[in-house]
């Protein structure tokens, strides 16, 4: 396939990647805002958590949806995959994501330490899409003209 007709999907990428970092931002003020209304023992709004919830759940969408897109898009280009740190990269947040919102549905005062599980996945997280971001930007260069 011609390199051309594959920059609307790097493109689709990009703003993927956007969304993905926004939601991360939303997520990181409203938990740390539930954390602090719990620690505090305040009552916080009724919407927070279903926020969280949803931003969560879209945020994983977006990830996996990248996760698609670069694997079709390198499929379609090489035929195989692994062709740059990108790769390792890409699976390394989705992995994170997975365990972070997995983890999220046993949050309990029972179980406190998965909170911490939770909170350290996600604070990984970042570092992660920091790396997966600078990966994706490097190997996008090919493509443009
Ligand atoms: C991956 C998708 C995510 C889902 C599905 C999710 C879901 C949840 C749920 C269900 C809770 C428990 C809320 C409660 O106790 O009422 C929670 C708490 C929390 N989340 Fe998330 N979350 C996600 C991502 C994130 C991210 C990216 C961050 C930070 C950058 C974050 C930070 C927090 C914090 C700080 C808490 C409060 C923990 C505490 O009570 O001390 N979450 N999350
Ligand atoms: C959560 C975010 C992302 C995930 C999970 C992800 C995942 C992947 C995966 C698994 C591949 C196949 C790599 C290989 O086999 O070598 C890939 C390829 C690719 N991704 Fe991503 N990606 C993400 C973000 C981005 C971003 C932000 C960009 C830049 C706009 C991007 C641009 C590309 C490009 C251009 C390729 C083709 C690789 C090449 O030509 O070597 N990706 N992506």
């Amino acid at each position: 396939m011609d390199l051309p007709s594959f920059l609307w999907l790097w493109r689709i990428a990009a703003w993927s990647m956007g969304f993905t970092l926004s939601a991360y931002l939303v997520l990181a003020v409203s938990g740390g805002w539930i954390s602090f209304s719990r620690q505090t023992q305040r009552s916080r709004p009724g919407w927070l958590r279903p926020l969280h919830y949803t931003v969560g759940g879209i945020m994983v969408a977006l990830v996996l949806l990248l996760l698609a897109i670069g694997i079709v898009g390198t499929l379609g280009e090489y035929g195989s995959l692994g062709h740059s740190m990108h790769l390792p990269a890409g699976l390394d947040v989705v992995a994170l994501v997975v365990l972070s919102a997995s983890s999220a549905i046993f949050i309990s005062p029972q179980r406190p330490w998965v909170r911490y599980l939770h909170v350290g996945t996600n604070l990984l997280l970042l570092g992660a899409l920091a790396v997966v971001t600078l990966t994706g930007w490097q190997v996008v260069q090919k493509y443009l003209p």
